[in-house]
């Protein structure tokens, strides 16, 4: 009864809510890089930095219990509390499907209580049901998860497509830079141009800013069009992943991979910047293979709300090692829960 009034309570809040005005600043490929306007992160000398990796919290699916919603909850509290780490990650379908705005204040409130920095990236989901005048699905959600304490979600440049492509950077103490990650917006369907130009921007920017060359993570939702050829390759050739998963063990459901390849993985490939890119979507598919270069990580899908395999949930620790740009090594760990 009372978790009803509760939930009513935000219903009203949210019907009579504020009028979310979205302002951001705009980018041109020529526009100066400055460090210091992105969130910085630093890591301890000697001590590796923790990022855990949650995917398709999809708080809450509405066909979903509060049960459901509860053992959600508890299983992410699980993974925090046996992974302690340094940053959370949360790659998309983080709320869905009704109310989300709803969902969303209850997911940041949630995420706030670890005192724990988080990033956030837009899934398919995150905006149904609260469109906006100009169409725009995800502003609304975008203006609450900005708002949460430990939240380091930024809506990025206003000109940009997408909402929620930005960056984050860990420094060691000297502060001097270690790694860059690189959230980007999927949208529903695909990461468009001028993303790939933003996203070389951003590496160029921060190697200009280091004086060196400095690797990253990449994360969004939709998997990137060439699953489908890393797919074939693990049935065609018989390839494990670096789990040793065989394709029918990795690949549980076809992959929904993006509708278009705007370049991205072949940008990737040019500035040898990005090292893991990380995303979800296909709540069965778990994966770590390095194709061409970069590690392909399909996230474990954590938690209950929404369709899954109940074997087969989680998160995903990232661990970073290393003092300096150049020795930095990235370790990717399946916890299941
Ligand atoms: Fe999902």
């Amino acid at each position: 009864m009372i978790r009803s009034l509760c939930v009513l309570f935000c219903l009203v809040l949210a019907a009579c809510g504020e009028d979310f005005n979205f302002v951001g600043d705009t980018w041109r490929p020529v526009s100066e890089f400055r460090i210091g306007d992105y969130a910085g992160l630093v890591k301890k000398d000697g001590v590796d930095f923790r990022i855990l990796q949650f995917t398709d919290t999809h708080i809450n699916t509405w066909y979903d219990s509060p049960s459901t919603l509860e053992r959600t909850y508890s299983l992410m509290a699980r993974a925090i509390n046996a992974t302690k780490p340094e940053l959370l990650v949360l790659t998309g379908d983080n709320v869905g499907n009704f109310f989300n705005p709803v969902w969303s204040q209850q997911l940041i409130a949630f995420l706030d209580s670890f005192e724990i920095p988080y990033a956030l990236v837009m899934g398919n989901h995150d905006g149904d049901f609260v469109q906006m005048e100009d169409g725009n699905l995800q502003r609304r959600i975008a203006e609450l998860f900005v708002r949460g304490r430990y939240s380091l979600f930024e809506k990025g440049p206003e000109n940009v497509s997408g909402t929620g492509n930005y960056g984050v950077n860990l420094f060691n103490r000297r502060g001097e830079v270690l790694y860059s990650l690189i959230l980007l917006d999927s949208h529903s369907d695909y990461i468009r141009r001028d993303q790939v130009d933003w996203y070389e921007w951003y590496v160029r920017g921060v190697e200009v800013a280091a004086g060196r060359a400095v690797g990253s993570l990449a994360f969004f939702h939709i998997p990137p069009p060439e699953i489908k050829f890393i797919h074939q390759e693990m049935k065609e050739q018989g390839k494990k992943d670096e789990a040793g998963r065989s394709a029918e063990e990795a690949f549980k459901e076809p992959p929904n991979v993006q509708s278009w390849n705007a370049g991205l993985f072949s940008r990737m490939r040019e500035l040898g910047s990005t090292s893991h890119i990380f995303f979800g979507h296909d709540h069965l598919n778990v994966l770590d293979y390095e194709y061409q270069g970069v590690h392909f990580v399909y996230g474990l899908k954590t938690g209950y709300c929404a369709y899954n395999d109940p074997d087969s949930v989680g998160a995903v620790l990232i661990v970073l090692r290393g003092e300096t740009a150049g020795d930095m090594r990235v370790s990717v760990d399946f916890w299941y829960f």
